[in-house]
């Protein structure tokens, strides 16, 4: 899976610094520590406390906050509290421990590419810089554009923090910072605009629009957004695509945020630049804006890297409501316990903007505590248009509740809903675990043991056909997503689980739908390449893997460390493999294909008999 490896470092020499560097002695320079039994305990610096729940732990070299659940290695945590990239960590311990960072392992091809790649990022962002300074100058020459942004009420110190400018009239304005205006970068970053036809001209993107620069976490200009002064079209200009700018992974606003974030508590996504600069002005500088796209899995990842808390706001019209329920999609996977998200659905004629300069900063306070919780728009969202005074409706609720539901990650929320999913549709919550098929966690073998026994006031029930899965540890797991993550946690935890797999198995994991399989892939690769490793090291391997985030929010959810437990994940495995039939099965029966049914059956019957653990 060398394609996959994007870490211009080879792996041996990561985990030669992560035995070297003590986790310890690295964050003790950031967090005051003190000695709690066989672990160091502190103030989280990741969120507010006021009471230590950060534990370092000098045998596992690994950090856990039990009040936020971030965690990670010596290197992520000096990433997440510096803000430092992977590459600019390793060096920066490299050096202090005096080891010299290898030659990496790739061919001198690819490493002149990725270096160029680098130097490429560098050199667009330092233009993109270059353009914000003088889109800065002009907004200071142009009593026009100071005039629109006064007429919106904005102060000049808000201005001045987002950097807003002004991209004057004329088709080549910034030939005057940039003498080679026919330099090929100036086209990449987006600033100027080659013309299809034979000629080929070249001007500037923007003209005559008030410019928001947009930058990355680190501070970089990335990009610009571009408002006309009237009502010409588009009335927002972004920029493209570029090797620096992607809309669906940026937000506007979150660097300038970030102090805020920690401040209010929670982030406050809107929809437009407007949005965000007007909310600053008025108190809420926690507020970030999507790029005139829908909110993505990505946006929410990357917001929970600086806050446990998002508030969505959205207008009140249909429109909003649309784009609501992409919001909740996108953050449905990472609403793990200590998360919350809500939404927030102002009147249909308001948007953020007008909304606070209309009814003023406590009505917008108002509005936000008074935001809907993620659980009951997700029961909202699936009751659109069904009507629950007849057992049809009720049906079709449920119907949409499911995929919504599934999206969520395993733990109190997940339970709780479904309770309430149940009493909605007017079912018992063990009927729709069976109509959903959720199965409880396997039994490992000490709870097998005690496989009868009651432990989740009543609720627990052996059924016949789950009957080597009887639940005992009242943890619910879904499938398929739950299953696979959990299989996902077992195996990047325990550096030996997937070795010890047959090749069946092997097979099995990976052949499952996006994003785990890939991931399963991806860790065979691994395996082959470099042996065992912890997830330490792994972590460090997966940065740039399209499923990274996946990987990294499994492992979170891990509030111990795993104990290694073979039977689970074989259990796992042949749930997975009763799944697959039952596919088949349907299949079989989709296309009339009655003896291969009765086959697959057979074959159903014989795992639902084996042996699990
Ligand atoms: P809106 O049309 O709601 O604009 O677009 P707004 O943010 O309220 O702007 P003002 O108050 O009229 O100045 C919301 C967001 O959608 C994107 C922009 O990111 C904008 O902030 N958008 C909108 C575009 O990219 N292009 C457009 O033409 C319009
Ligand atoms: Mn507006």
């Amino acid at each position: 899976m060398r394609d996959n490896r994007r870490v211009a470092i080879p792996q041996h020499f990561i985990q030669e610094l992560l035995a070297r560097a003590d986790v310890v002695e690295i964050i003790g320079r950031h967090v005051q520590l003190k000695k709690t039994g066989a672990n160091f305990s502190g103030l989280c610096p990741f969120h507010a406390e006021k009471s230590p729940s950060f534990t370092v732990s000098a045998s596992k070299q690994f950090y856990h906050c039990f009040g936020c659940g971030k965690n990670g290695n010596a290197i992520g945590f000096l990433m997440d509290h510096t803000g430092a990239g992977f590459v600019e960590v390793v060096h920066d311990l490299a050096q202090q421990y005096g080891l010299p960072v290898p030659e990496d392992e790739r061919s001198p091809a690819e490493r002149a590419r990725a270096a160029q790649e680098t130097e490429k990022r560098a050199t667009l962002t330092d233009v993109l810089a270059k353009a914000a300074d003088a889109y800065r100058k002009h907004l200071k020459a142009s009593p026009r554009a100071i005039g629109y942004l006064k007429a919106r009420g904005l102060s000049g110190p808000v201005a001045r923090d987002f950097g807003l400018g002004w991209a004057p009239e004329g088709w080549r304005a910034l030939a005057s910072v940039f003498p080679a205006y026919d330099d090929a970068l100036l086209q990449e970053s987006g600033l100027v605009i080659v013309g299809e036809d034979d000629e080929g001209k070249r001007y500037d993107r923007f003209r005559e629009r008030i410019m928001f620069p947009i930058r990355s976490v680190k501070g970089e200009i990335i990009g610009f957004g571009g408002r006309v002064l009237g009502d010409e079209k588009p009335k927002y200009l972004n920029s493209p695509e570029t090797p620096v700018f992607h809309k669906g992974h940026e937000l506007y606003g979150l660097f300038e945020a970030r102090a805020a974030l920690r401040e209010h508590g929670y982030a406050l996504v809107t929809e437009g630049y407007m949005d965000v600069v007007a909310l600053a002005q008025s108190g809420f500088a926690n507020a970030v804006a999507t790029l005139g796209t829908a909110c993505t899995p990505e946006h929410v990842h990357k917001l929970f890297r600086f806050t446990e808390q998002v508030v969505f706001s959205f207008d009140g019209d249909a429109a909003g409501r649309r784009a609501a329920r992409k919001a909740l999609e996108a953050a449905l996977p990472f609403a793990t316990d200590v998360r919350s998200v809500k939404f927030l659905f102002l009147p249909a004629e308001h948007d953020p903007d007008s909304f606070i300069r209309a009814e003023g900063p406590d009505a917008f306070a108002q509005a936000v505590a008074d935001a809907v919780p993620l659980s009951r728009f997700l029961l909202d969202a699936a009751g659109q248009d069904c009507d629950m005074g007849s057992a049809e409706g009720r049906s079709h609720f449920a119907a949409n509740a499911r995929p919504l539901w599934q999206l969520l990650p395993g733990g109190a929320l997940a339970q709780q809903l479904l309770g309430d999913v149940a009493a909605q549709v007017q079912i018992g919550t063990h009927e729709l675990e069976q109509l959903w098929g959720i199965r409880r966690a396997p039994p490992d073998h000490y709870e097998k043991k005690s496989a009868w026994r009651n432990t989740d006031a009543g609720k627990t029930r052996k059924t016949p056909q789950t009957g080597a899965f009887a639940p005992t540890s009242g943890r619910l797991r879904r499938q398929p997503v739950g299953r696979a993550g959990r299989a996902l946690q077992i195996v990047l935890a325990d550096p030996h689980a997937w070795e010890a797999l047959s090749g069946a198995d092997h097979q099995l994991l990976c052949e499952l739908p996006t994003p785990w399989g890939p991931l399963f892939t991806w860790l065979d690769g691994q395996g082959q390449d470099h042996g065992p490793q912890p997830w330490s090291a792994l972590r460090e391997a997966l940065r740039g893997h399209p499923h990274e985030a996946v990987a990294v929010d499994e492992m979170a959810k891990l509030h111990h460390d795993i104990v290694a437990e073979p039977a689970e994940l074989r259990g796992i495995l042949r749930a997975e493999q009763r799944e697959q039939l039952k596919r088949r099965m349907d299949e079989a029966l989709a296309a009339h294909d009655l003896p291969r049914y009765r086959g697959l059956l057979r074959e159903l019957a014989e795992a639902d008999g084996s042996p699990t653990a």
